[in-house]
């Protein structure tokens, strides 16, 4: 069973297909691959659990595939470049179709060759961790990190489908679960209040991976992100509102090294963060630590040091003119993007929090 929402982006428009039972021969996904061949990109711990059954939805395509050495880390231009190498090895045309079968890491960086490769080749993602399948699949922003900050190198190109098999969380460790979660709480806190409280209400069936639960947090989270994509494909406006949370986690991540806090995690404590510095009713912002907590996430950054952060921060892509610009709450389910912040309060969540 299968549900599908579209990302509606006119003639590059394209369907998030999700469900169980997808994978192995569930779904015929050899008519989204454009012409007859196809590189699925994976990682050596991905690879051995899901490649085979990825492969029987392929029907009759020229398979080739290739594993990736695990973890952000390796989130490189180097490791970009070992794709490369791979397409122009095998003499691939530009009607190759890349497949990306894993987490955020593996779709961002196979995402980016594709976009890169003889100046643009289809490709698909087959999100596997939650964080994938409902944000980092999505939307079509694809890149690398640079030693000096988070996603630095990268390139907007749109995938020809979404395919989400619900059943590949099975194997997902609770630590990768929960670090999906933040972006699930991240779409409530942001654009749906009702969701918000959904989510509070459902907290615990979510941790005990309730398929049901798993299922409509991942459809509900996917209809929000594709409304936003829809309406600011390349972030101009409004789609900078997804990045609620992450001036500051992707500072945390950078200063931590990157692998030490799951990208999710520190989302969790940035988007505290976040509405700590917006002007909003203080038991909204109690409402967002407790869920925060009951889903087995930290409310509060490491202690990284006040200018380390704000170094960090300012390497954020949202900065313009040299200004920093932040993701603030109007009130839990709407938010709004702006450069006036007040300093001391920001001063203050620094070095309260960081
Ligand atoms: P990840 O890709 O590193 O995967 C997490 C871990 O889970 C890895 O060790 C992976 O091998 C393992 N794994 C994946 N699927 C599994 C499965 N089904 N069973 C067992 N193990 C599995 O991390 P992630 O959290 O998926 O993604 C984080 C990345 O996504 C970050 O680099 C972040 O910047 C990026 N991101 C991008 C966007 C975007 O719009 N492009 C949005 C959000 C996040
Ligand atoms: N994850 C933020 C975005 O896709 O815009």
């Amino acid at each position: 069973m299968s549900t599908s929402v579209t990302v509606d982006l006119g003639a590059r428009s394209y369907p998030i297909v999700i469900g169980s039972g997808l994978l192995d021969g569930g779904f015929d996904l050899s008519t989204y691959v454009v012409g007859s061949d196809c590189l699925i990109v994976s990682s050596e711990t991905i690879a051995p659990l899901y490649l085979d059954a990825l492969k029987a939805d392929l029907g009759d395509k020229s398979i080739t595939s290739m594993s990736l050495a695990d973890g952000e880390a390796h989130k490189t231009v180097a490791t970009m470049e070992l794709v490369l190498d791979k397409l122009v090895e095998s003499r691939a045309n530009r009607d190759i179709t890349l497949i990306a079968l894993g987490g955020g890491v593996v779709g961002d960086i196979t995402g980016f060759a594709a976009a890169c490769y003889m100046r643009g080749v289809a490709f698909i993602q087959v999100p596997t961790t939650l964080l994938a399948q409902v944000d980092s699949s999505v939307g079509g922003k694809t890149g690398v990190n640079h030693p000096q900050g988070k996603n630095l190198i990268g390139a907007f190109h749109q995938p020809q489908i979404v395919l989400v098999d619900t059943d590949t969380l099975a194997t997902l460790p609770d630590r990768e679960l929960k670090a999906g979660l933040a972006e699930v709480i991240k779409y409530g806190a942001i654009a749906d209040v009702e969701f918000f409280a959904w989510l509070e209400t459902n907290a615990d069936a979510l941790v005990a991976r309730d398929a049901e639960a798993l299922g409509y947090a991942v459809r509900r989270s996917c209809e929000l992100k594709a409304e936003v994509v829809a309406e600011d494909e390349r972030e101009t406006g409004r789609r900078a509102i997804l990045n609620f949370g992450h001036t500051f986690g992707h500072a945390i991540e950078h200063c931590q090294g990157y692998g030490e806090w799951l990208h999710g995690e520190a989302v969790a404590a940035g988007m505290v963060m976040a509405a700590m510095l917006s002007d909003i009713d203080r038991d909204d912002v109690a409402r967002l630590i407790d869920l925060i907590r009951k889903l087995g996430l930290p409310a509060k950054p490491p202690k990284i040091g006040v200018d380390a952060m704000r170094n960090a921060m300012s390497m954020d892509k949202k900065v313009l003119g040299k200004q920093l610009r932040f993701v603030l709450l109007e009130k839990l389910g709407a938010a709004y993007v702006s450069s006036d912040v007040d300093a001391d309060r920001l001063s203050l969540t620094l070095e309260v929090l960081g």
